[in-house]
């Protein structure tokens, strides 16, 4: 057996569900929203499935979509990209995290991993051979600054694995802090991995700014992303990754001994949704920046300190104020008593974990938060917190 994965445990989000099932909790825990997603994108789909093409489609991608990924982010972010030589589809973003980071790895490389993480990160990391090397972001404002690089870089550094805007923190990197990084990623001759997955899910009027836009990261930048994320349909895993030629090429070797392809009907309803008018994803974003507004004052209202967030679709409650330190204990008995999951922070981090946020999943309907919120007040009540 590999002792790699023998030794993991089971995911922190199939424990918190597991515990919200047998508790009949409202599980904020893991993200996913509870709307249906639009309704033109999903009757695509199903059109494509039953008059379209269900075979093996092409390796990379059909042509629509690449076409469609290409138009759609010279349109949002001003990247222009060739579709044939630097447009890949992969079956979700964790798909294109697997196969960039099997590519662009020697076992031994040093890879700087930014920690709060997705959870797929480090074992895809250290199943390619490579060496985390952590920089440690914290509440309220996961900053990283030049000390943290210095320490984190060393000559053995060839990948950064970036994710902006950042789960679960709901933070967004500043434009100053990618060019610091760049500054770092130039003098070590290192690829970024920058997983931009949740892209379209800014607030407040802030725009994310893609990597492959700055200027000198542009040919050294392997961006991730997700129509899961993009249209509100976490389980069609359509992802994709847009690179230089150079770099595009061994990811798309990588990608073709894991999935291969991605559904071609799926591709051909993304397609067609990355091509809708701008109002569409504005819309989304001020539905969901309702959703936050409504959950964090509610929250609020109990008392309870809620971190910023900028992006996403998650809310972080800080439980240091309420003289708490162990947020493990604390979902497991939100789950059990307050009946509402959610997920500790520190399941983010391999080492100097954070300990004190408490992340909730906030794309829910009215009254599912409302529900929430009800059952935290009586819960906040009984506790005396
Ligand atoms: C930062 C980040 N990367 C990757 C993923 C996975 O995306 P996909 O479902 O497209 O594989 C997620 C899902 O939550 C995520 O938050």
């Amino acid at each position: 057996m590999n002792k790699l994965f023998a030794s993991l445990p089971t995911t922190v989000f199939e424990t918190m569900s597991q515990l919200a099932r047998e508790h009949e909790a409202i599980n904020l825990g893991q993200g996913f929203p509870d709307d249906p997603g639009p309704d033109d994108v999903r009757q695509a789909a199903a059109v494509a499935v039953y008059e379209g093409w269900n075979q093996y489609p092409p390796m990379p991608g059909l042509p629509e979509l690449r076409q469609a990924i290409a138009a759609h982010y010279a349109r949002f972010q001003q990247v222009e990209l060739d579709w044939q030589q630097e447009v890949l589809v992969t079956s979700g973003a964790t798909e294109a995290l697997a196969a960039s980071l099997l590519a662009l790895i020697e076992p031994g490389d040093e890879v700087v991993l930014f920690q709060p993480m997705y959870d797929a990160y480090l074992p895809l990391v250290q199943r390619a051979g490579g060496v985390p090397r952590f920089v440690t972001l914290e509440p309220p404002h996961w900053r990283f600054g030049a000390e943290q690089l210095e320490r984190a870089f060393t000559p053995r550094t060839r990948v950064v694995l970036l994710n902006t805007p950042l789960n679960p923190a709901g933070a967004i990197v500043a434009r100053e802090d990618l060019e610091l990084l760049a500054d770092f990623v130039e003098r070590h001759d290192a690829t970024v991995i920058c997983d931009e997955v949740w892209e379209h899910i800014t607030f407040d009027g802030e725009e994310h700014c893609s990597l492959l836009s700055i200027p000198r990261l542009r040919e050294r930048t392997v961006k991730i992303g997700s129509a899961g994320k993009i249209f509100s349909l976490t389980g069609w895993k359509v992802g994709l990754v847009a690179a230089a030629p150079p770099l595009l090429t061994v990811v798309a070797r990588a990608h073709q001994y894991l999935t291969f392809t991605t559904p071609p009907n799926l591709q051909v309803a993304v397609a067609y949704g990355l091509g809708k008018e701008e109002s569409f994803f504005t819309g989304q974003r001020e539905r969901l920046q309702a959703q936050r507004d409504r959950f964090a004052k509610g929250l609020e209202q109990l008392g309870l300190k809620v971190l910023p967030c900028r992006a996403t679709y998650f809310l972080n409650v800080d439980i240091a104020p309420l003289g708490l330190s162990d947020d493990v204990a604390f979902c497991a008995q939100l789950v059990r008593e307050a009946g509402v999951a959610a997920i500790p922070v520190s399941a983010f981090y391999a080492e100097e974990k954070v300990t004190t946020a408490v992340r909730f999943c906030f794309a829910k309907a009215d009254e599912v938060l409302d529900g929430a919120l009800e059952r935290l007040a009586d819960f906040v009540r009984r506790e005396g917190l």
